[in-house]
C-alpha cells in the first residue's frame, strides 16, 4: 500500500500538456521545439516562470540544463531527481519527454498543496537536447552531466545550418554558471511514454523499465561519379544512390537477422547534386543502429562496416561511416525499479517489467546515480509522429506512480 492515498490532480496536469503543447504546436497537433530553437527557448521560460511562481529554486547549468530543488528536512543528502525533456523531433508528439518534467512538476504542485515535506529534497529536472534531432547526438546534457561526453566537443556540435550548439545556447540565454555534473542526486526517476506497443497490446498500465538498449550513430556518404543521366550506359555507372539505395536494404537485413531487439534506421538521406538528369554524384546519410545485447550491437556494426566495403568494390564507388556516437545497453538499478513497482502495485495499477528501446537521459545519468524508469502506454505503439496519443486516464497514472516512488525513496 502508498503510504498516503495522496493522489496528483490529473485535469491539472492533462491542462498543463495541452496548454504548453501550443509552444511550438504543429497544425496537425504535434510540437515541434528543437533543442535550443525559440520555441526551446519559450518553453523553459513559461517552465522557469511557473516553478518560480511556486516558490521553488531555479538552477541552471553550462549546458542548459535546468533544475528545480523542493528542499526536504535533510539538506545535507542529495535530492531525489525526476524529469525528461522539453525538445521535441521536427514532427514530435505532445508527450515524448514532455510528460516526465510536467507530471514532475505536477509531483511539485501535489506536495505543496498537502503540505507535505519530505526528508530528502527533490529536483525536477529538464534536461537539454534529449533528441538529438537538431544536434546530434541526442541526450547531450545528461551526457556531460555524467562526464561520458565532453563539454567542449559539445558545444562544437553543429545543426545542418552550421550552428553550434555552444552558440545556440548562449543565443537563447540559458547557458548557465554551475558546470554540468557537478550536482549530485541520491535517485533518479524519469517517467516516460513506451513509444511502443507492448504495454497497450498487453492491456497493463505501467511499464517497469529495468533496462535499455545500446545505440551507434553514424554519418555516412557514399562518393560516386556524377554523370549524364542519357549518355552514360549502364555498366559505366557509379552512380551514389544506387550503391546507397544497397546499403540501406542491407543495413534492414542485418538488424532483421538480430531478433526482435535489433534496429537500424536511416533516417536522413541526401542526394547531390539532386538534378533530374544528372546521376547522383553524392549521397549522405545518418544510420543508427541499436540493441539490448552489446555483443549483437557489435556484430550489427561490424556488419555494416563489411556491407559497405562490398558495395564499395562492387559498384566502383566509396563509403564512409563515421562514428559520432556509441553507447552501451544500460541496466537500470534493481533497487529503484522495484521502489516503481512497489509504488504502482500500491496502487493497484497493473504492471510488467520491460526494456527501453529509445534512448532516454536516465540511460547517462544511471552511470552515476542509481536510476530507473516509468513507463506509461502509448497509443498504437506511435511516437517521434504528431500523432503520438496517452491518454490523460494513463497520464495521471504514471504521474501518481512517480508521486509515490518519490515519497518511498525521499521519506515523509
Ligand atoms: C530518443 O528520442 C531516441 O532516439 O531514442
Ligand atoms: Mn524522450
Ligand atoms: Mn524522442
Amino acid at each position: 500500500m502508498p503510504a498516503t492515498n495522496l493522489k496528483i490532480d490529473g485535469d491539472r496536469l492533462w491542462a498543463t500538456i495541452t496548454e504548453t503543447a501550443l509552444i511550438g504546436g504543429t497544425p496537425k497537433g504535434g510540437i515541434c521545439r528543437l533543442a535550443l530553437s525559440d520555441e526551446d527557448r519559450r518553453v523553459r521560460d513559461w517552465l522557469a516562470g511557473t516553478i518560480r511562481e511556486a516558490g521553488i529554486d531555479l538552477h541552471i547549468d553550462d549546458m542548459g540544463t535546468m533544475y528545480a530543488v523542493r528542499p526536504g528536512r535533510d539538506m545535507s543528502k542529495a535530492p531525489i531527481a525526476f524529469g525528461s525533456h522539453l525538445d521535441t523531433q521536427p514532427t514530435g508528439g505532445r508527450f515524448d519527454g514532455v510528460l516526465g518534467v510536467l507530471a514532475g512538476l505536477e509531483v511539485m504542485r501535489t506536495l505543496n498543496n498537502a503540505g507535505i515535506e519530505t526528508d530528502l529534497p527533490l529536483c525536477l529536472v529538464n534536461w537539454t537536447n534529449e533528441e538529438g534531432a537538431r544536434f546530434a547526438p541526442g541526450m547531450i546534457a545528461s551526457g556531460v552531466f555524467a562526464g561520458e561526453i565532453g563539454r567542449g566537443w559539445a558545444y562544437e556540435r553543429a545543426d545542418r545550418d552550421g550552428v553550434r550548439f555552444g552558440g545556440a545556447l548562449e543565443g537563447i540565454g540559458y547557458r548557465g554558471a554551475e558546470p554540468a555534473g557537478k550536482r549530485r542526486f541520491s535517485a533518479m526517476i524519469e517517467l516516460h511514454i513506451e513509444q511502443g506497443p507492448i504495454l497497450e497490446e498487453v492491456g497493463q498500465s505501467i511499464g517497469v523499465v529495468t533496462a535499455a538498449k545500446g545505440m551507434i550513430w553514424s554519418d555516412g556518404r557514399v562518393t560516386g561519379r556524377e554523370s549524364h543521366a542519357g549518355t552514360t550506359p549502364m555498366p559505366l555507372r557509379r552512380d551514389a544512390l544506387c550503391a546507397f539505395a544497397e546499403l540501406a536494404l542491407g543495413v534492414e537485413r542485418i538488424a532483421r537477422g538480430e531478433g526482435l531487439d535489433g534496429v537500424a534506421t536511416i533516417g536522413v538521406a541526401e542526394v547531390a547534386p539532386a538534378s533530374r538528369n544528372t546521376i547522383p554524384g553524392e549521397v549522405r546519410f545518418t544510420l543508427e543502429m541499436r540493441h539490448a545485447d552489446f555483443a549483437a550491437l557489435e556484430r550489427m556494426d561490424a556488419a555494416a562496416d563489411a556491407l559497405a566495403a562490398a558495395i564499395t568494390k562492387s559498384r566502383s564507388v566509396s563509403i564512409s561511416l563515421d562514428r559520432i556516437w556509441r553507447k552501451s545497453p544500460v541496466v537500470f538499478d534493481p533497487t529503484i525499479a522495484s521502489a516503481i513497482r512497489e509504488a504502482a502495485e500500491g496502487l493497484g495499477y497493473s504492471c510488467r517489467e520491460m526494456t527501453s528501446g529509445a534512448g532516454h537521459d536516465a540511460c547517462f545519468v544511471a552511470s552515476v546515480t542509481p536510476t530507473a524508469m516509468i513507463f506509461v502506454p502509448s497509443r498504437g505503439g506511435i511516437s517521434h509522429n504528431e500523432m503520438e496519443f496517452t491518454s490523460s486516464a494513463d497520464c495521471e497514472k504514471g504521474a501518481n506512480v512517480l508521486l509515490h516512488t518519490i515519497l518511498q525513496l525521499a521519506g515523509r
